[in-house]
């Protein structure tokens, strides 16, 4: 039934995000909870929260209840999703909204119950889940249901799912873990081994995003340069290291390679007549990681093979899941009925 309160949940290892049909993206937050460390109370959650990872005094603590794409705190995950859906659908009782969501690919049906018991907990009616590959090429307007091999890559935080879609369903997939994370590491081991600088996540990933490049820095880019301040890890002292764009580029020269064999491996495993097809048509990028400079053209010149990354990559999979909403009838081949856990309740 078409309900404008009816919402899609890209449930992802960074970030939340939740889409209405007709308001578009209602909220975009990081899936982080803040809590006080002796008590477990929960102190703050979603974007105030992500403000307080690597600031927190040590009698609190800002943990991410999703790592490498799994739920590594279920009961963090719980709270979590709970406060953002209330956040939007508020307490009324009446006409419960209907609800699509998409969850990492590599959790376990258990987890999977427990996340719709979770929903249904916080005030959602229905709930149907959306296989991720699947939402992100609804996403991206993928005519995944034709006779036709369509290749589609979401590159997260904590994992890439890379898939080749035909007929309807994914045809050969792979969740990899070169995700925006493996990106932010390698940063982190580059500048441990080069100049002795301890730097946390939070700056890896401004590093990354601000002047990381998949591909060489030339002309005005070599001179980009940030300041990054770490611990000096021979004195044990503060320290502020100037770092270069080419610097940034070395360190990810490795992990961008992981993931170009990542995709080379899937395509290698497609049926001949699918691969034609996506060689012909190109894949598509989604997911936030996809921004990095130069991915899509370091896609496209190792693999040769057109590469492009779609609009607003971070929402490509929560618009899929409200896609999914729009007419269950049509959709009800792709979306796959949750239950609640009974067990233990
Ligand atoms: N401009 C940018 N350049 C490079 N990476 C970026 C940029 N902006 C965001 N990212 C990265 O995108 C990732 C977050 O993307 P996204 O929100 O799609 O992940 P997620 O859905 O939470 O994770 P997952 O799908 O693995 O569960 C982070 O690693 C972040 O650093
Ligand atoms: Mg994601």
């Amino acid at each position: 039934m078409a309900n404008s309160r009816n919402i899609g949940i890209d449930l992802g290892t960074s970030n939340v995000l939740i889409m209405q049909q007709e308001r578009g993206v209602v909220l975009r937050e990081a899936a982080v909870v803040a809590q006080e460390k002796s008590s477990g109370k929960v102190l703050a959650v979603g974007d105030e929260a992500w403000k307080l990872v690597g600031r927190t005094p040590g009698s609190m603590q800002a943990v991410r209840p999703l790592r490498q794409g799994a739920i590594t705190d279920m009961a963090l995950t719980s709270t979590m999703l709970q406060y953002f859906i209330k956040q939007v659908i508020g307490r009324r009782l009446m006409g419960k909204p209907r609800c699509v969501i998409s969850v990492p690919s590599s959790i376990s049906d258990r987890e999977k119950r427990d996340v719709v018991s979770m929903l249904l907990d916080a005030g959602v009616g229905r709930t149907q889940l959306l296989e991720r590959p699947i939402a992100a090429a609804l996403g991206a307007d993928l005519p995944f249901r034709d006779n036709w091999g369509c290749m589609i890559i979401d590159m997260g935080a904590g994992a890439s799912d890379i898939a080749v879609l035909s007929g309807g369903e994914t045809v050969v997939s792979s969740c990899v873990p070169h995700g925006g994370d493996y990106f932010d590491d390698a940063i982190i081991r580059y500048l441990r081994k080069k100049h002795n600088l301890l730097i946390g996540d939070r700056t890896a990933e401004e590093i990354k995003n601000s002047i990381g490049m998949a591909m060489e820095p030339m002309g005005d880019t070599a001179g980009i340069f940030m300041n990054v301040s770490g611990r000096n890890l021979v004195t044990g002292l503060p320290r502020t290291q100037k770092i270069d764009a080419m610097e940034v580029y070395e360190a990810l020269r490795e992990p961008v390679n992981d993931f170009i064999e990542a995709i080379q491996s899937v395509l290698q495993h497609t049926p001949p007549q699918l691969a034609t097809d996506v060689f012909e048509d190109g894949l598509v990028l989604s997911g936030g990681a996809a921004q990095l400079t130069g991915l899509a053209e370091t896609i496209s010149r190792e693999i040769d093979i057109p590469c492009r990354v779609v609009n607003d990559p971070q929402a490509c999979i929560v618009r899929g899941c409200a896609k999914a909403l729009e007419d269950p009838d049509a959709m009800r081949d792709l979306l796959e009925n949750g239950r609640r856990r009974l067990l233990g309740r």
